[in-house]
Order: C-alpha cells, then sequence, then structure tokens
C-alpha cells in the first residue's frame, strides 16, 4: 500500500467509526413495540411482580438468564431453547440457570395480547430491567428490537461465559470478547447483590485450596467456617448460600462493601477487590472502593452496562424470527 492510500485510509477511519457507531447504536429503539405492542411493558411488568411475589429469588434468576443470554451469541434468547444440545445443558447452566417456566408464563400472555410481534430476547432483556427494579434496584429504559436467534450454541456457553474460579485477566478478557470493559465487569458483577450460589461454585476456597493454606485466605474466616459448615467435603454441592450475605434480595450496594473486608462470596467476587497479579487489578480495587461509598454512582454505572450488555449483537430487520414459543424454534 503507498504511503497516500495508507493515509487516505487512516484518515477516513473515524468517519467509518462513526458510521459504525450510530449503526451499532440504531439498531434496537426504546419505543420499538410502542404501536405493535404497546402494553407490553405493563404485561412484563405484572408477570414478573406475580414471580416474585410467589419467590423472591426469581429476580436473580431472571437477571441472570438474559446475562447468560447475551454472552453466547448476542442476546438472542437463545438460551431459553430446550434440547440436550442447547446451552441449558451447558456447565455454567446445569443445575443452575432458571426461570424459564417464567419467561413461558411471561411470553403467553404477551402473545395473548399481541401475537406473534415480541421477540422472546427482547422479554428476558425487559423482565431482567424489571427484576432488579423490583429487587429496589435502578431502573432505565430498555432498547428493544431483538429478534430469536436459530441456534443454541452449547460449546460457546462454556467457553464464553466467566467461571467463578477464572482469573482476574480471564474474566476481562471474556467481558471485552462482547464488547465490555473493565468498568462494566465491576459494576455487572454486582449482580450478586441478589442470588444464591451452590456449594460446588465456591467450595474450592474452603478446603486444600492452596500448598500452604486450607483455605482461601482472602475470605473472612468466619464466614470460612460457617461455608465449611454448610459445604463440607463430599457433602451436597447443590445446597446453595446467598451470594450477599446480610442483604440478599435487596438491589443495593452491599456487595462492594462485603468485598471490602473479604466477603464475597465468589473466587471471582473478591478477586476484584483482593486483585491477583493482574496489572488490571488497582483498576477494579479502585471501583469496588468507588461502588461501595457512592451507591448513586453505582446504580448509574449499573444501569449504563445494563444497557450495554443487553446490545451485544442483536439480530435485528429479517436475522433470526420471532418465536412463538421460547423454548423451540418456529420450525420445528
Ligand atoms: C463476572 C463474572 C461472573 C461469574 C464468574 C459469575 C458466576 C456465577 C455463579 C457461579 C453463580 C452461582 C451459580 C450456581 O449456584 O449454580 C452466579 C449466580 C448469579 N449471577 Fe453471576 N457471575 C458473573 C457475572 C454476573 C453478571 C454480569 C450478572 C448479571 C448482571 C450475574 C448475575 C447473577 C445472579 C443474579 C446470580 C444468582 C442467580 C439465582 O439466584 O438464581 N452474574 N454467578
Amino acid at each position: 500500500m503507498s504511503r497516500g492510500t495508507s493515509f487516505r485510509s487512516w484518515s477516513l477511519r473515524p468517519v467509518v467509526l462513526l458510521i459504525w457507531l450510530v449503526g451499532v447504536k440504531s439498531q434496537l429503539t426504546t419505543d420499538f413495540y410502542n404501536t405493535s405492542c404497546p402494553g407490553l411493558l405493563s404485561i412484563v411488568r405484572k408477570e414478573v411482580q406475580n414471580a416474585i411475589k410467589a419467590e423472591m429469588r426469581m429476580a436473580a434468576s431472571l437477571l441472570r438468564l438474559h446475562f447468560h443470554d447475551c454472552f453466547v451469541n448476542g442476546c438472542d434468547g437463545s438460551v431459553l431453547l430446550d434440547g440436550s444440545d442447547g446451552e441449558k445443558f451447558a456447565f455454567p447452566n446445569l443445575n443452575s440457570a432458571r426461570g424459564f417456566d417464567v419467561l413461558d408464563t411471561i411470553k403467553t400472555a404477551v402473545e395473548s395480547s399481541c401475537s406473534g410481534v415480541v421477540s422472546c430476547a427482547d422479554i428476558l432483556a425487559i423482565a431482567a430491567r424489571d427484576s432488579v427494579l423490583l429487587s429496589g434496584g435502578p431502573t432505565w429504559k430498555v432498547p428493544l428490537g431483538r429478534r430469536d436467534g436459530l441456534v443454541a450454541n452449547q460449546t460457546g456457553a462454556n467457553t464464553r461465559l466467566p467461571a467463578p474460579v477464572d482469573s482476574l485477566d480471564t474474566i476481562i478478557s471474556k467481558f471485552a470478547a462482547v464488547g465490555l470493559n473493565v468498568t462494566d465487569v465491576v459494576a455487572l458483577s454486582s449482580g450478586h447483590t441478589i442470588g444464591l450460589a451452590r456449594c460446588a461454585t465456591f467450595s474450592n476456597r474452603l478446603f486444600n485450596f492452596s500448598v500452604n493454606s486450607g483455605s482461601d485466605p482472602s475470605l473472612d474466616a468466619t464466614m470460612t467456617s460457617d461455608l465449611q459448615s454448610l459445604c463440607p467435603v463430599n457433602g451436597d454441592g447443590n445446597k446453595t448460600t446467598a451470594l450477599d450475605r446480610n442483604s440478599t434480595d435487596l438491589f443495593d450496594n452491599h456487595y462492594f462493601k462485603n468485598l471490602l473486608v473479604n466477603k464475597g462470596l465468589l473466587s471471582s467476587d473478591q478477586v476484584l477487590y483482593s486483585g491477583d497479579s493482574s496489572t488490571a487489578s488497582p483498576t477494579t480495587k479502585s471501583l469496588v472502593e468507588s461502588y461501595a461509598s457512592n451507591i448513586s454512582l453505582f446504580l448509574t454505572n449499573f444501569a449504563n452496562s445494563m444497557i450495554k450488555m443487553g446490545s451485544i449483537s442483536p439480530l435485528t430487520g429479517s436475522k433470526g424470527e420471532i418465536r412463538k414459543n421460547c423454548r423451540v424454534l418456529n420450525s420445528s
């Protein structure tokens, strides 16, 4: 390439970037269903309210389902598809992801009001927002217009979703792979301000943690012994405990306050504050401190990061389909 061509292509880059950004931003819109399904938001709100009234934990389960949807093939409802080769059977979801029946109930209610119009992926994004709001967290306008994917990706769910034993660098790179930055990592990890986790997901911190230490030194000693009783060696790995002790169902910044005193339940939570050799750890540590002391900064950043996460690779226009039943493709 000549110098001139190379200079021209560089000078065009901001323009190309701007067009790309405008294109990405305009793919989803908050008024997408205003005429085609005007009652959508109130139908979803009412059904999420009913589900949470029956079981408070459902708010957490719906929020997590949206996250697991978006990180694999983009927010396309792929996590909702049934089938042993689907995402439901991937390691992070098996015996773990929940809320599928609630999605069915919401979808049925939406279909009876506006049939064949609203995607399962959009319903999940709205249900996640409502779950946060009804747990005492922030609200935001959900960009809409996603269509449902035609394939599930079990391998993607196994490899692209962050694991509780991942290092900070690995977590950051899994977020970066879907266009999310370090601020998003810290803000969104606070999804763990609500909900439960199974012994199997943190018991590695309790016994034989390393050659020198029986348990993880970055886990509070009293909490360690409580958890050792709950999750003994060879015990039931499906037993659960709160991700955010003493503020289990409330969407607040208590999650970050826990991290300051070594009370993060998962290793992937505590590593945001206690760090490892990662060069990113000073950044995540100072974000944890800011969010622990400034709840409004946290709530604003969380809402912004949710909008970013909800905008990962949506299918729009004529791509994908509007599933009639969130569990199966229309063609099956
Ligand atoms: C940073 C990387 C993350 C890791 C390693 C991680 C890992 C986990 C694990 C291991 C559990 C417990 C699962 C079980 O018991 O089977 C869990 C639960 C949960 N996660 Fe995450 N997660 C991460 C990020 C997120 C994000 C970004 C959100 C949402 C914004 C989220 C929301 C939740 C919620 C609400 C629960 C509780 C679900 C329930 O009670 O049903 N997590 N997570």
